[in-house]
């Protein structure tokens, strides 16, 4: 078991950054979740760990080692590829044998160590056929079984689910997470998927062009997110983001959205002195930082599920009229998945109660949860 440390670390290939001043603090047996589109670095950060890429600047620790130039076998880490990588020409048997005969161990122990892990995944009964002869789900778990047997101090795992169908992979998920719980060992998981970040993760590193956005648990993740990208990335459907103005009226600050004005005041106190001071013209005069700010655009976040339809507004929420025009609407039984636009064109997405009844082309009275609107600068994309 150890604790992984990211310093400063930079990856260019070439003059392209593919990994930017990464700095990580990975616990002890933590499960640390990787999470960001395709291109965004994750698997050069494993990479770079795992030894198989060079770091261009900065260091990288696995327990109190500083591992920048140790060879990958010395490292103490085991890699599932998204692809297995698995030996066609050997049994499963060999598959996972592989490496613990390069280590030198004796027969008795790697039979252990192969039927050990074997029997903990369920393959027992294939460890003698070949690769082509198993399922997605079969080869997979070989992957897994292939990087246990090694019994390395940190996992690493590069999307090992994505080539499942997916009812298998929401099985494999948990099976993952299983293995964790009992290995207790320090596992570091990539995946573009953030159902299964969310899922899987202690905590989450959401990336985005090189660049760490943001670290934390799902739930902070999703509740209190730092930017417009991290905010649109975690939860599906994705957050609604809305342009919207500031306007003052009888020296009340507003934010208009389409035909209505959510009273700063009233639902987001929080903001009333960033933003309702500015918009009030009073701290605009001389300051030119204030006068800067006074420009901002704003762009203001809603998710799905914090929209209502008027029949199923709960008691205990406080909500904003919205008028809409319903576009297109997808029943999925548990819940209702509704498109919409505003009179003046924004498009956005409601995931309504399934009682509710939505004709396609109706206008209708939504109600935003006014307790969960997020509010950003437009051009900076950071949380206000
Ligand atoms: N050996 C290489 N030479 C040049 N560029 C590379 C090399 N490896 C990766 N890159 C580039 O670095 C960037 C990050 O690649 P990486 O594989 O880490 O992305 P990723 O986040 O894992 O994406 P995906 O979800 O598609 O697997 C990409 O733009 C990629 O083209
Ligand atoms: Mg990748």
């Amino acid at each position: 078991m150890a604790h992984v440390t990211f310093e400063q670390v930079t990856k260019r290939f070439g003059d392209y950054v593919a990994v930017n001043n990464l700095n990580l603090n990975i616990e002890d047996g933590e499960f640390l979740v990787f999470v960001g589109p395709s291109g965004c670095g994750k698997t050069t950060c494993l990479r770079l760990l795992a030894g198989l890429e060079s770091i261009t600047q900065g260091q990288i620790c696995i327990g109190d080692r500083q591992v920048n130039e140790l060879p990958p076998k010395d490292r103490d880490i085991a890699m599932v590829f998204q692809s297995y990588a698995l030996y066609p020409h050997m049994s499963v048997f060999e598959n996972m044998a592989f490496s613990l005969e390069l280590q030198g161990k004796s027969r008795s122990e790697i039979k252990q160590r192969v039927y050990g892990a074997a029997q903990q995944l369920g393959i027992e009964k294939l460890l003698k056929r070949k690769p082509k002869e198993l399922s997605g789900g079969q080869r997979q778990r070989v992957a897994v079984g292939r990087a246990i047997v090694r019994e390395p101090a940190v996992f690493l795992m590069d999307e090992p689910l994505s080539n499942l169908d997916a009812k298998l992979r929401v099985q494999a998920r948990k099976e993952i997470s299983k293995l964790h719980e009992e290995l207790k060992t320090t596992f570091i998981y990539v995946t573009h998927d953030q159902v299964e970040a969310m899922t899987m993760g202690d905590r989450i590193v959401v990336m985005k062009d090189g660049i760490l956005q943001q670290v934390d648990t799902p739930t902070n993740l999703y509740n209190n997110p730092i930017n417009m990208f991290v905010a649109g990335f975690i939860g599906s459907p994705a957050m609604n983001f809305f342009e919207v103005e500031k306007v003052v009226q009888e020296g009340k600050a507003y934010l208009q959205l389409g035909q209505n004005l959510i009273s700063l005041e009233q639902y987001l106190p929080q903001l009333t002195t960033e933003i309702g001071g500015l918009a009030s013209g009073e701290a605009l005069r001389g300051l030119g930082k204030a006068e800067a700010q006074s420009d901002r655009h704003l762009t203001l976040g809603i998710r799905p599920e914090n929209i209502y339809h008027p029949q199923y507004l709960p008691p205990e929420i406080q909500g904003l009229n919205i008028r809409a025009e319903v576009n297109l609407i997808e029943m999925m039984g548990s819940e209702l998945i509704v498109y919409l636009e505003t009179p003046d064109g924004a498009e956005f997405v409601a995931r309504l109660d399934p009682r509710a009844t939505v004709t396609s082309g109706e206008s209708l009275d939504l109600l935003f949860d006014a307790q969960r609107l997020y509010l950003f600068d437009r051009e900076m994309e950071t949380v206000i």
